[in-house]
């Protein structure tokens, strides 16, 4: 069972050094996470499998486009006029919330009470909402409250990209802004990378890296977030091809996260039903959180709203010219736009597991495990002494030495056995390997999986060829 309780992981990510707050010791800073020894490892393999799956082809190639970009490529996405959420503020306990969620959340409270027919009404006025001001009557009419007060404020919107200034005045022709999406850098390198790379479309462009957004209200831990990593592709196709590629990167999308150990059940596709100004398709896959359904990653037809864009704010051709069919035309994108950070989250609740269990002398205990796919695991092998005498450790350590230099792996003496065996299931490692007086007589080895605590004896020698074994393709 994959975790109920957001708290574990929240617990989990602390404790084991997955996931910290950010500047923790001057109290934090709201919306900003680090992420810790094995978390970095955890985001590494995640960014890394996805490249795989999504570069290692013909017709994707990758780019790594600087954050700040020139401050015209916002306003030919259409970011500086309309990347905003309704905000509203409570006027007697200050607080701020974004409209829509706090709506939402009324639902879901309503839900909670089985109130479910006055939620059901209340949900499909949300989704018709046209403007603010149908948001703060909704609020109004549904007597929504902070701690009491239905004090409100009218709706606003805010714009969610961050500001700041290129060069030392700080002036409105130095502004430009943290990039709130990773896409705009894709966009504006189409002909570069289509002329240096010789592609004819189809083709893609990939890319992984940071984006931000002044979120108004972050929440469920690292689910939103104001620095987050996206890794994101524009797939340009011809006009008319793009729902059929569609139909073909959501199916991809969706075999990759099935493939790293999150079964279809705990996934499902939700079309928009309201689709933004660019897009005439567009899809979220979801993952079924401790808290519910949220999406991980959207598939989005965007059209050739933004190289048209780009073409008519630059003065720059961005069209492709077929030679063998003698026709030109700006190419339609459907994007594929995953958070790294969130599927991390999404990968830590669908492994963690606790079980009873019955230890090596035959005793009940329960064990905290984390199911996680081979690749994505943070450490792949732990080496242990089985007692810190009689040659043993010196014997240790050479072989993780040894080890480690093809695995992130980790030594570990201190404790019982099993104390070390609960440390390393805690944290996802697969295998464990203990050296003991057989080892020193005749060079075996103990290998103990993760998930079946089944335990082997193969030859020291044999390490590496059997996890090999285990996991190849
Ligand atoms: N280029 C399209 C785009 O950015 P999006 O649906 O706004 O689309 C794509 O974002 C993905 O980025 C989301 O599915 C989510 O995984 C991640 N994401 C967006 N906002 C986030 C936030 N505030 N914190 C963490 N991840 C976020």
């Amino acid at each position: 069972m994959p975790a109920s309780n957001l708290d574990d992981i929240i617990s989990l990510a602390k404790r084991k050094g997955f996931i910290f707050q950010s500047s923790e010791i001057y109290g934090g800073l709201n919306g900003c996470y680090d992420y810790g020894p094995l978390g970095v490892e955890l985001l590494n393999n995640i960014k890394q499998s996805w490249w795989k799956s999504m570069t290692y082809r013909e017709d994707v190639e990758g780019i790594d486009a600087s954050i700040l970009m020139h401050p015209r490529v916002w306003d030919a996405s259409g970011h500086t006029s309309q990347f905003s959420d309704p905000m509203i503020d409570n006027k007697t306990t200050k607080r701020r919330f974004r409209a829509d969620n706090l709506i939402e959340e009324h639902i879901q409270k309503l839900r909670k009470k089985g109130k479910t027919a006055i939620a059901d009404e209340l949900e499909k006025k949300l989704d018709a909402v046209q403007n603010n001001s149908e948001y703060y009557d909704l609020i109004i009419g549904a007597e929504i409250k902070d701690e009491g007060s239905a004090d409100w404020t009218d709706v606003k919107n805010f714009n969610l990209m961050f500001k700041t200034f290129i060069g030392p005045v700080e002036d409105s022709g130095a502004v430009v802004y943290l990039r709130p999406e990773s896409a705009q850098g894709i966009f504006v390198n189409f002909k570069n990378v289509m002329e240096s790379a010789r592609q004819k479309v189809p083709f893609g462009i990939a890319q992984i890296g940071k984006a931000f957004r002044n979120e108004i209200n972050t929440k469920n831990f690292v689910f939103r977030t104001r620095e987050f990593e996206q890794m994101e592709m524009q797939y340009f196709v011809k006009p008319g091809e793009e729902m059929e590629a569609f139909e073909k990167w959501q199916e991809t999308r969706l075999d990759w996260y099935r493939g790293l150990g999150i079964p279809s059940d705990r996934l499902r596709v939700k079309p928009h039903e309201k689709l933004a100004h660019y897009a005439n398709r567009a899809a979220d896959i979801e993952y079924n959180f401790p808290f519910g359904f949220g999406e991980i990653e959207g598939i989005h037809s965007r059209t050739d709203f933004d190289l048209s864009k780009h073409q008519e704010f630059s003065g720059k051709k961005l069209e492709y010219v077929d030679t063998v069919n003698k026709e030109r035309y700006v190419p339609y994108v459907i994007e594929t736009s995953g958070g790294v950070t969130r599927s991390l989250m999404a990968f830590l609740c669908e492994a963690y597991e606790k079980e009873q269990i019955t230890d090596d002398k035959g005793r009940e205990d329960q064990r905290a495990v984390l199911r996680l796919h081979y690749d994505l695991a943070p450490l792949k092998v732990a080496v242990f002494p089985l007692v810190n005498k009689e040659g043993m450790p010196e014997k240790a350590r050479a072989i993780f030495n040894d080890i480690q230099k093809s695995y992130k792996a980790q030594y570990d003496h201190a404790g019982a056995i099993g104390k070390r065996y609960r440390r390393q299931d805690e944290v996802g490692t697969p295998y464990c390997v203990t050296i003991d007086g057989d080892t020193m007589e005749s060079g075996t080895v103990t290998i103990r999986d993760r998930d079946t605590m089944a335990q082997e004896t193969i030859s020291a020698d044999n390490i590496k060829q059997y996890i090999e074994n285990q996991n190849s393709a």
